[in-house]
């Protein structure tokens, strides 16, 4: 794809497809038609700086509905798809795998079958240059001991209902490229951060129980070792992938920023402490609670992200050390956009103990 004019972002109210469309929408002439169908993990807010622009549109609806899928192609004409629709949550996979089987693995079917049909009526050019690109996560590949890092040829091994229901998707993509010839193109990306994450994330939900002088829980010893990205990052690696990424290929994306949970807590602790310090002058280290471990917790992630970079000239702007450091300002600076979460969709409360 040379040109990509009009782009289909589905799950574009979330926060990655948010940050994708703001990036779109600020750094490329594409047009963007957001597809989401504003579940709780939604927030049109966190669209506001682009959501007055001739290019960007919004279709609330829910990528498992064949029809309304099938009229937002025809109405729209997309020369690509870029899909990051999905319930997105390990914990809430836990608690309740219905909706992760629903919308990751049946909603992707539904966008494939209508990609498909749609693309078959082009013609020429536009027929070649089409592009569905499917968004997925590197827990796919399941959980790394010390040593090693996943790649794109790393065996399939998901662990959780979450990444067995994401690689059940990129199962279906990848059969939909090779048996119907869906010019399709995959990325796979670790952990991401930044503004606009949904407060029932690690580090956003540390910020805020740290603010509010709560426990902050760790699970498990802690030891457990995330590869952090900055979203921004992302974005820009996704619109990459999409516009510059072979067909039928796959890239893995991920910042080099490997750290352990714990650490991750103590390090915002101290930004917190540095920017806003507790009144009673003592470290916010203080409420750090070792709980109960999440079941199946895989254990590490590490994301070797060189054939990204060398191919299409992708790196990371940010490292974890200014990442985090602009994110815990961000959540200082944007409470407005934060407490109404708290005040009706999620209150902070364990998630993801069993059951
Ligand atoms: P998110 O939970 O913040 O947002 C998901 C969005 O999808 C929401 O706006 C929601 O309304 C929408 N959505 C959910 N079900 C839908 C349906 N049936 N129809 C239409 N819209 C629906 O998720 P995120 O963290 O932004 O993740 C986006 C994508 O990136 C997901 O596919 C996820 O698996 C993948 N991913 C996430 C991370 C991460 O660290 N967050 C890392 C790698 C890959
Ligand atoms: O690796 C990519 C994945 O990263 C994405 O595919 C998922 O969509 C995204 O949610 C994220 O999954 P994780 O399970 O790694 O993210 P989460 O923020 O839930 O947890 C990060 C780590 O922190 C994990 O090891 C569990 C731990 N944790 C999490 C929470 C919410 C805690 O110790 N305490 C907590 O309260």
């Amino acid at each position: 794809m040379t040109e990509a004019k009009t782009i289909l972002v589905t799950g574009g109210a979330g926060f990655i497809g948010s940050a994708v469309i703001r990036h779109l929408i600020a750094d490329t002439d594409a047009s963007v038609v957001n597809l989401d169908m504003l579940t709780y993990a939604a927030n049109l807010e966190t669209l506001a700086s682009v959501s007055g622009s001739e290019r960007y549109s919004f279709e609330r609806v829910d990528i498992r509905d064949a029809t309304e899928v099938a009229r937002v192609f025809s109405q729209h004409q997309p020369d690509a798809v870029m899909h990051l629709a999905a319930e997105s949550h390990v914990d809430r996979s836990i608690d309740g795998p219905d909706d992760f089987i629903q919308t990751n693995i049946v909603g992707t079917y539904v966008l494939l079958e209508a990609a498909r049909a749609y693309r078959e009526g082009l013609t020429g050019g536009a027929r070649d240059a089409f592009r569905f690109h499917h968004i997925s996560t590197d827990e796919v590949f399941g959980s790394l001991g010390d040593e090693g890092m996943f790649t794109e040829e790393t065996r399939y091994d998901p662990r959780s209902p979450y990444s067995a229901s994401k690689a059940a998707s990129d199962h279906l993509v990848r059969a939909w490229g090779e048996t119907y010839g869906l010019p399709v193109v995959l990325s796979n990306c670790s952990n991401n951060y930044g503004p606009y994450h949904f407060p029932e994330k690690l580090i956003p939900l540390m910020i805020i129980k740290g603010l509010a002088g709560e426990a902050l829980p760790v699970y498990g010893t802690g030891e457990n070792v995330r590869d952090w990205l900055y979203v921004e990052d992302h974005a820009r690696a996704l619109w990459l992938v999409c516009s510059r990424g072979q067909v039928g290929e796959s890239y893995n994306i991920g910042g080099k920023n490997e750290v352990q949970n714990v650490e991750v807590v103590r390090r915002l602790c101290q930004h917190l402490d540095q920017m806003t310090p507790r009144v009673d002058g003592k470290p916010r280290e203080d409420q750090i609670s070792f709980v109960t471990d999440r079941p199946g917790h895989d254990f590490r992630y590490a994301i070797d992200a060189s054939k990204a970079e060398r191919e299409l000239g992708w790196t990371p702007l940010e490292t974890f050390e200014s990442g985090l450091e602009k994110t815990v300002r961000w959540y200082l600076d944007n409470e407005d956009w934060w407490r109404p979460i708290l005040d009706g969709k999620y209150a902070g409360q364990r998630l993801g103990v069993g059951g």
